[in-house]
């Protein structure tokens, strides 16, 4: 494996996989790890990670559920330090906006010594076609406890591209990148233009917060998670997250993809299309 080679935590995932498609496509040699991959990596077992930094020189992260998550500072600081040990050099960390836990593993990463890169990104676009919200979509409603707040939806292929810029080019380094779509945009606005996109309505329904929570453990979903969309919900979309910020533009030169080129992008690939719903 050569020393030049990336390593990417997270590449099956919606930001990793993108990051790794474009190394590919650059000729430079990566190494994507999660729990799957040969060698494993988990950030719940410290001892996955030596064999899947060993001989890296730099590094794209993703942490999971959520950098905001209590014990995410511990692993990130963990991490760094074993980095430096290893000869890892620089680190680009994927991180949110207006999280406090994320803002505590930010700094871990800061305060390591290693050359850093924190790019702090609003909500994924891709959360509709990628991600939970999926299945409602094809179903034509989502039902949220969302209201009338507003988020300027980021497109992942934004962020993919910044963080290789970031990992490719030296004179970006030891700096952050607050990162976000063009435009705030309310879920039913959201809604509009994927109904637009896929041809067939998708409406949204608001819900008061304890019945969404309700419904989500009817479905099954871990406890974690159903605790993390409630923090979500309650303190992400209270107004702190609504404004746009430039870092698109600053790291790259070019404006943030709109939420609707995404829309019609992600209609394009099929991944809306009803028929996958009625086959599976
Ligand atoms: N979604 C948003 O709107 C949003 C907004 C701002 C910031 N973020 C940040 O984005 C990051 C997630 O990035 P992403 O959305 O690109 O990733 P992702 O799609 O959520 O998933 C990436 C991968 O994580 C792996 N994974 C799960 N548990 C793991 C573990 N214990 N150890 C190692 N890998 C594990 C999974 O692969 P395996 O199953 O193979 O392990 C999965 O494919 C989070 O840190 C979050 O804070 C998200």
């Amino acid at each position: 494996m050569s020393h030049q080679t990336i390593l990417i935590i997270g590449p099956h995932g919606k930001t990793g996989s993108r990051v790794a498609s474009r190394l590919k496509a650059a000729g430079i040699t990566t190494r994507g790890v999660s729990r799957a991959t040969t060698p494993a990596f988990d950030w719940l077992d410290e001892g996955t990670w030596p064999q899947a930094i060993e001989g890296t020189r730099a590094a794209y992260l993703t942490y999971h559920p959520d950098l905001s998550v209590p014990q995410a500072q511990h692993h990130i600081r963990k991490f760094c330090a074993m980095a430096q040990g290893s000869g890892l050099e620089h680190v680009v960390l994927l991180s949110g906006r207006g999280e406090k836990g994320a803002s505590l593993a930010e700094q871990a990463l800061r305060d390591s010594g290693l050359d850093w890169n924190v790019v702090q990104a609003s909500w994924f676009a891709q959360n509709f076609s990628e991600d939970f919200m999926l299945d409602s979509i094809i179903e034509g409603e989502l039902v949220l406890p969302a209201g009338t707040s507003v988020e300027p939806f980021i497109d992942a292929d934004d962020i993919a591209d910044v963080a290789v810029a970031l990992l490719l080019e030296p004179g970006l380094r030891n700096r952050h990148f607050e990162l976000t779509g063009p435009r705030p945009m309310t879920f039913a606005e959201c809604m509009k233009e994927i109904s637009n996109a896929v041809g067939y309505p998708v409406r949204l329904t608001e819900v008061p917060m304890e019945d969404y929570l309700a419904t989500l453990r009817e479905q099954g979903l871990p406890e974690q998670f159903v605790t993390l969309l409630q923090t979500l919900f309650t303190e992400l979309f209270d107004g702190r997250n609504a404004h746009t910020a430039p870092g698109v533009r600053a790291a790259l030169g070019r404006p943030a993809t709109d939420f609707s080129v995404y829309a019609r992008n992600a209609a394009a690939t099929g991944v809306w299309q009803r028929t996958n719903v009625e086959r599976a």
